[in-house]
């Protein structure tokens, strides 16, 4: 491991979740201030099938930061500060459907943000008012790339769906459980926004992919979801979700092809000057 003052640059960015703590081997470890802060940690470069790769553990090292208080601005600033425009944001979520179970990988395609108090704009200061649209929430392009990454180790990835987002660091009720469900969300998370809102926000490309590691609170009357079997269930499917990571990192469309420079996420601040180089 080396440690440097000095940025590397990485193309692809992937911000771990819950027990997703390291990805590189031998990375270079860069630590990077932004305006609004430390990100939850320094961030690791290295390469994984012949791209440059930038891994930062969501709620730090130690898992220190809970949902509600990880630096979701300074993580993906940073990010965008070394050269990242695609991002991956695996993270942990209960599922609301119960013919989905621990274990599956679900790529939802849409988000409701049930989350509150948190920092989400970088657009936060007295200068140009900056509206992203944000209909469709996730890159296309990253979305297709993991579905073709489905291979028998990741068993079938569930092709769309919504993560509703709720603040934490408490799980739903069973009210607010089959409220979710009734609504015909797929699954609960609680770090998919504003981390994707404030990728669109830096025009960086953003998909996520959910792992599953219980069944909600509401869903068929089952047990309350304990923070201990989340972790043991996010333990036992960590190389399955590591080895998609790795497939579809070598896959995604390289930087400067016409295709990721048509992507609509990249154009998510066209006419806008960005304020970060
Ligand atoms: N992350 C993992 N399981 C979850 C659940 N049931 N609700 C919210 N976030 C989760």
């Amino acid at each position: 491991m080396t440690t440097s003052a000095a940025p590397d640059r990485a193309d692809i960015g992937i911000i771990g979740g819950t027990g997703f703590y390291s990805f590189l081997d031998d990375p270079q470890v860069v630590e990077v201030d932004t305006p609004f802060g430390r990100p939850s940690a320094p961030i690791s470069i290295g390469e994984v099938g012949g791209r440059s790769v930038a891994f930062l553990p969501r709620h730090g090292e130690r898992h220190q930061f809970a949902p509600h208080r990880v630096n979701y601005r300074a993580n993906l600033w940073a990010l965008r500060s070394v050269g990242v425009r695609q991002v991956l944001g695996p993270c942990a979520v209960g599922s609301l459907k119960p013919e989905h179970g621990p274990g599956t990988f679900v790529v939802p395609d849409q988000v409701v943000d049930r989350t509150w108090g948190r920092e989400h704009t970088v657009y936060d200061t007295e200068g140009p008012v900056v509206h992203v649209g944000f209909a469709d929430p996730y890159c296309p392009r990253g979305r297709a790339t993991l579905l073709n990454n489905a291979s028998p180790e990741t068993g079938v990835l569930v092709d769309g769906g919504t993560l509703v987002v709720i603040n934490g660091p408490r799980f739903s009720s069973r009210a607010e459980s089959q409220w979710h469900a009734a609504a015909g969300w797929s699954v609960v998370g609680m770090t998919g926004v504003p981390e994707s809102s404030i990728a669109r926000e830096l025009a960086m490309c953003y998909s996520t992919v959910c792992l599953v590691t219980d069944h909600d609170a509401g869903v068929e009357g089952g047990e309350s979801v304990s923070h201990v079997e989340v972790v043991r269930q996010f333990g036992a499917n960590i190389d399955r979700l590591k080895s998609l990571l790795r497939d579809v990192i070598s896959t995604l469309p390289e930087p400067e092809t016409d295709e990721e420079a048509t992507c609509a996420c990249r154009r998510a601040l066209d006419g806008i000057e960005l304020p970060i180089t």
